[in-house]
């Protein structure tokens, strides 16, 4: 299946990478939120980091042009009739991704793929509010979604092979590296897998075994990661990890999905990790030091 035009719901983190994604590989975007204020935000995320390409050399501002021209923004749902490949990536609720899929899908091409982004909410109940579920999908990308190869396929019960096949194929033509699941679960592989790892971080810092930096430090040092969980988790945001831990909490009732206190505090604090400027760490000093949570 050709994608010529790609739409995608929800302009924060994920919708902003996807879109940006989509407009370098020489597909139309069209990225919706509720309202121009956010929209604004999202295409200046964008146009900074391809600014920082331009600086090394790696882009001409030729090029920059070309591929924002290539990204439409709206906060008309409707726009999803003109697309070949919808996905979806607001905020982590299962009743609103169950709510704009019934919307998307009155809209939509009957030949349109509809993709959720989610990374913990069940394929299956979000298209349980559909009139045809087959028709939907998990397409997972991870943050951030221009850089990162791997996109998980999460097929329901009920997704058709030819969506699963289509969807295998964009990821690739995308130039990701898709892994399809076999069976439908909560959080497909990777998320649930580091969920556990991730969580851990929080509880040592609760207890106050350590400070923020020496977890981030122990950990990059001694398993050899990129960055330290608490880093990590500033940056897919505070309330984005609340929702996916409580989700696996709730649906396998284990505890090492339990999530920290400390984590429901942040939230209502308005410390949502690097989107909101603090989180584990204070962005707003070069570089971030660790945010005093007691
Ligand atoms: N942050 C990550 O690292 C990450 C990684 C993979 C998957 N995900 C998943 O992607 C999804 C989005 O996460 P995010 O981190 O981009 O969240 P985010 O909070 O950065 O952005 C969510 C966006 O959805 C918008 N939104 C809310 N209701 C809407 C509606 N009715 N119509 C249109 N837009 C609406 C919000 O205004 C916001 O801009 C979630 O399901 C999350 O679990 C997140």
């Amino acid at each position: 299946m050709e994608v010529k035009t790609g739409f995608v719901l929800g302009a924060g983190i994920m919708g902003s990478g996807i879109a940006h994604l989509m407009a370098q590989n020489g597909v139309q975007a069209i990225l919706v939120d509720v309202d121009d204020a956010i929209l604004k935000r999202s295409i200046g995320n964008i146009e900074n980091l391809l600014n920082k390409r331009v600086a090394k050399g790696k882009m001409t501002e030729g090029e920059v042009k070309e591929l924002l021209g290539r990204i439409k923004t709206s906060t008309d749902m409707k726009e999803a009739a003109n697309a070949d490949f919808i996905i979806e990536a607001v905020i982590e609720d299962v009743k609103l991704k169950q709510k704009v899929f019934a919307q998307l899908e009155e809209v939509a091409k009957p030949e349109a793929v509809l993709a959720t982004n989610t990374t913990a909410c069940s394929i299956s109940e979000i298209a349980s509010a559909m009139k045809d579920p087959s028709r939907l999908i998990g397409m997972h990308f991870f943050n951030p979604a221009v850089v990162m190869k791997l996109v998980e396929i999460m097929p329901g019960l009920a997704t058709k092979p030819e969506i699963v096949k289509a969807t295998k194929e964009f990821a690739e033509f995308l130039g990701k590296e898709p892994v399809v699941t076999d069976k439908e679960s909560i959080a497909g592989i990777a998320s649930r897998v580091l969920a556990g790892l991730l969580n851990e971080a929080v509880w040592v810092l609760d207890e106050g075994i350590s400070t923020a930096a020496d977890i981030d430090k122990a950990m990059k040092m001694g398993s050899n990661l990129p960055m330290g969980p608490l880093a990590l988790i500033d940056m897919i945001g505070i309330d984005t990890h609340l929702a996916k831990t409580r989700t696996l909490y709730e649906k396998f009732g284990d505890a090492r999905y339990r999530p920290c206190y400390l984590l429901e505090k942040m939230v209502h604090a308005g410390y949502l990790g690097r989107k909101s400027g603090k989180g584990f760490y204070d962005y707003s000093q070069d570089p971030p030091v660790p945010t005093v949570l007691k």
